[in-house]
C-alpha cells in the first residue's frame, strides 16, 4: 500500500502536494484545490472561480485543516476581488463557512484589510485587488515558514522529553501538507524526526467519522516513507496500556487565551490517556491558530456536523453532500440521531507543551501563552 503512494521528485522526496494554489488562465483567475474528499482514491483537482463554490469547498472538508483554511480564505477574498465581486459579502460567506479554526477568519479579514486598504488609498479596485492577492500570497508563504520552524522546535522538544531517540508518536487527524503552505504543523515535527532516523513509528489514529487519519494522514505518512500502522480511535487506550506510545503529537485549531486546545474531535480522549499513562502531550500549532480573543474553552465555538456523517460511511469517492443524507453507505437504522461534533476542547493543564514557530510554552498557561504573543509581536515590528 505504500509504495502506492511513494512518489519522489528529484531530490528523492516526495513530490509536493498541491493543497492548494492560485492560477489565472485566460479565463480568468480561479483557486485550485486539491479535493481532500476525494483522497486517497483520487488526486482530482477542484476549481473555484468565485467565492460561493469555495465556500461549498470549505463546508464540504474538500479543503480543511486550520492554516489551510486560513489560506484559503484570504485567496478567496482575492477571488472575489479579482473577478468583480462584492469583497465584503465574500468575505462574510467566508469567514463563517466554518466555526471553530480561527485562522479562517484571521486569513479572510487580512485580505480583506488589505482590499480595503488599497481602495482608501488609491481608490483603484484593480489594485485594491492585487493588494488582496499579494496578502494571501504572504501568508502563503509565512504558512510554509512556520511549518518548518515548528517542525526544528518540535524536533528539539521531543530530543529533550525523549532523549534516545526512537519514538513511537501518536497522531490525530491530518495536520501535514494537506493542511498547510508548507509540511504542516504535529506530522511535519513527525517527518522531521523520521528524517533524523529517530521515529520508530507513527501511530495514525483513523479519526471517525471522516477519517481524516486514514484518508489523509496515512497517504502522507506512506508518501513519504514512513513507518506508520493504522488504528482505530477506541484502540487508543490499549495501545498506552501496552507502553507503545512515547508521545501524543497533535495540532490545533483555536488556542484560547488560558490555553485551551480545540482541535478534532477525539483529541481530548486522548490527552486523559496521556496523562494516566504519563505521555507527553504536545500541541503543535502557528500563532495564527492562538486567539487571545477567545478567553477560556468554554467559550470556543464548537462546529457541529450533520448527523449523515456519523450514521453513514461514505466511500472517498463519494463526496460528502449537504442536506438530510449524505449518499453514503448505512450503518444504522434510517432515522437515528447523532451526536457529531467537529471538536472537542482540551483544558490546559492536560497539555505537556504548545509549540509554535517562535517558541513552546511549558506549563501551558495563559500568562506564558500572552508573553509568547507580545514577543513575536515585538520580532515582527522590528522586521
Ligand atoms: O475538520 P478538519 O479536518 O478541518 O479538522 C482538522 C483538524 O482538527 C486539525 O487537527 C487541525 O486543523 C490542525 S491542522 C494543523
Amino acid at each position: 500500500m505504500a509504495d502506492q503512494y511513494a512518489q519522489s521528485g528529484e531530490d528523492g522526496r516526495p513530490k509536493e502536494i498541491p493543497a492548494i494554489r492560485w492560477d489565472e488562465p485566460p479565463e480568468g483567475p480561479v483557486l485550485v484545490l486539491l479535493d481532500q474528499t476525494r483522497l486517497p482514491a483520487e488526486e482530482v483537482e477542484l476549481v473555484c472561480t468565485d467565492a460561493p463554490v469555495l465556500v461549498e469547498a470549505i463546508r464540504s472538508l474538500a479543503v480543511r485543516g486550520a492554516p489551510l483554511l486560513g489560506i484559503a480564505g484570504a485567496y478567496g477574498v482575492a477571488l472575489a476581488a479579482a473577478r468583480g465581486f462584492d469583497v465584503d459579502d465574500a468575505a462574510e460567506a467566508l469567514a463563517g463557512a466554518r466555526p471553530t479554526a480561527v485562522n479562517l477568519a484571521v486569513g479572510v479579514r487580512r485580505a480583506q484589510d488589505a482590499y480595503r486598504g488599497e481602495l482608501a488609498r488609491s481608490g483603484d479596485v484593480e489594485r485594491a485587488a492585487a493588494a488582496a492577492l499579494g496578502a494571501a500570497r504572504a501568508l502563503h508563504e509565512e504558512d510554509a515558514e512556520a511549518s518548518a520552524r515548528m517542525a526544528e522546535r518540535g524536533l528539539a522538544l521531543l530530543d529533550e522529553l525523549l532523549p534516545g531517540g526512537g519514538h513511537r508518536i501518536l497522531t490525530h487527524c491530518n495536520t501535514g501538507a494537506l493542511v498547510s503552505g508548507g509540511e504542516g504543523t504535529a506530522f511535519a515535527v513527525a517527518l522531521a524526526a523520521h528524517r533524523a532516523g529517530q521515529l520508530r513509528r507513527l501511530w495514525v489514529d483513523e479519526t471517525r467519522p471522516l477519517l481524516q487519519g486514514a484518508r489523509l494522514t496515512a497517504y502522507e505518512a506512506a508518501r513519504n516513507g514512513m513507518a506508520y500502522a493504522l488504528l482505530t480511535d477506541n484502540a487508543a487506550g490499549s495501545l498506552f496500556a501496552a507502553g507503545e506510545v512515547d508521545a501524543v503529537l497533535i495540532g490545533a485549531d483555536r488556542i484560547a487565551a488560558d490555553g485551551s486546545v480545540a482541535n478534532k474531535v477525539g483529541s481530548y480522549p486522548l490527552a486523559v490517556l496521556a496523562r494516566y499513562h504519563h505521555v507527553p502531550f504536545i500541541v503543535v500549532a502557528p500563532l495564527t491558530t492562538v486567539d487571545l480573543d477567545t478567553a477560556d474553552g468554554a467559550s470556543i465555538e464548537v462546529e457541529q456536523r450533520p448527523g449523515f456523517e456519523v450514521t453513514e460511511i461514505a466511500a472517498p469517492q463519494v463526496p460528502l453532500a449537504g442536506g438530510e443524507a449524505g449518499g453514503g453507505v448505512p450503518v444504522a437504522p434510517l432515522g437515528t440521531q447523532a451526536y457529531n461534533p467537529a471538536f472537542d476542547v482540551t483544558p490546559p493543564e492536560l497539555v505537556t507543551a504548545i509549540v509554535t514557530e517562535e517558541g513552546a510554552v511549558s506549563p501551558v498557561t495563559g500568562e506564558a501563552l500572552a508573553e509568547l504573543c507580545a514577543r513575536s509581536r515585538q520580532i515582527t515590528r522590528t522586521f
